[in-house]
């Protein structure tokens, strides 16, 4: 069990490692799900979940927790991109978590990367939280710039599900799961921060080094567009759960 510490309106969990942390947060989104079978959860992508995710599945497998009725929306996919694509977000759900678990896959939304209409596309996914009656239970992880999602430094608190511009940095974060740099796709469609904001509860992951200056910029920096998930701090039921190398700048 990891150490608890408040910061402002938002929970810490303090976790000795990366393992911790990923169990810590399957056993928060078990319980979500127990206690409602019919949630709607925002789910995230990127190296930090994958350890989550499996404790999912094989809590899955082990009939611990049943997500025949679970809704699920990714936060975000990269332009371009179709979901066959390897590296595609939609293709990183089904194969780290859709594809082992008991989900319908008619009810897992991943925005469109490849589209003839993008902001229809947008409106339609926001549209589809609406009807869904909004996220229960959002994961996030945390860019080193502090993004969230793909909201980049200088993202508007107001924004809405749109096309936006990757930073060199997060290109150059990325990297690693291409090829080459040249691979990474530099736009994506990403639910906007007053989207992510809505959900009634939030959980954000953070391990590593590379993370502590982002997270303490989030739970201690002035809020502000500068560093996006600073505006965590105005939301009522969010938690973040770090490993000791992301907490060390705390
Ligand atoms: C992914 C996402 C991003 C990542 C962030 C951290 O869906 O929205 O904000 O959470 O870039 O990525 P990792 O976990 O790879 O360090």
């Amino acid at each position: 069990m990891g150490r608890e510490v408040v910061v402002g309106k938002i929970k810490v969990i303090i976790c000795q490692d990366k393992q911790e942390v990923s169990r810590e947060a399957a056993a928060i989104f078990i319980q979500a799900i127990n206690s409602n079978p019919e949630i709607v959860l925002g789910l995230a992508t990127g190296g930090t979940p994958v350890g989550m995710y499996k404790e999912l599945i094989e809590m899955n497998k082990k009939g611990k927790v049943n997500f025949s009725k679970v809704k699920s929306f990714n936060l975000d996919e990269y332009a371009g991109l179709d979901g066959s694509h390897p590296q595609s977000y939609r293709f990183f759900m089904n194969q780290n978590l859709f594809n082992h678990i008991n989900i319908d896959k008619s009810n897992t939304y991943v925005p469109e990367g490849k589209f003839c209409d993008c902001e229809q596309s947008c409106r339609n996914y926001e549209e589809a939280i609406k009807k869904n009656s909004g996220i229960d239970l959002q994961l996030l992880g945390i860019g080193s710039n502090g993004h969230i999602a793909f909201n980049e430094p200088g993202s508007p608190e107001k924004s809405r599900t749109r096309k936006v511009d990757l930073t060199a940095r997060t290109i150059d974060d990325n990297t690693r799961f291409f090829d080459n740099r040249n691979q990474v796709p530099t736009q994506a469609i990403t639910m906007g921060i007053e989207t992510i904001l809505e959900a009634k509860q939030i959980i954000l992951l953070a391990t590593g080094a590379n993370k502590a200056t982002a997270v303490t910029g989030a739970l201690k920096g002035p809020v502000g567009s500068r560093l996006p998930a600073s505006f965590l701090q105005g939301h009522s039921a969010c938690t973040f759960i770090v490993d000791k190398a992301a907490a060390c700048e705390l």
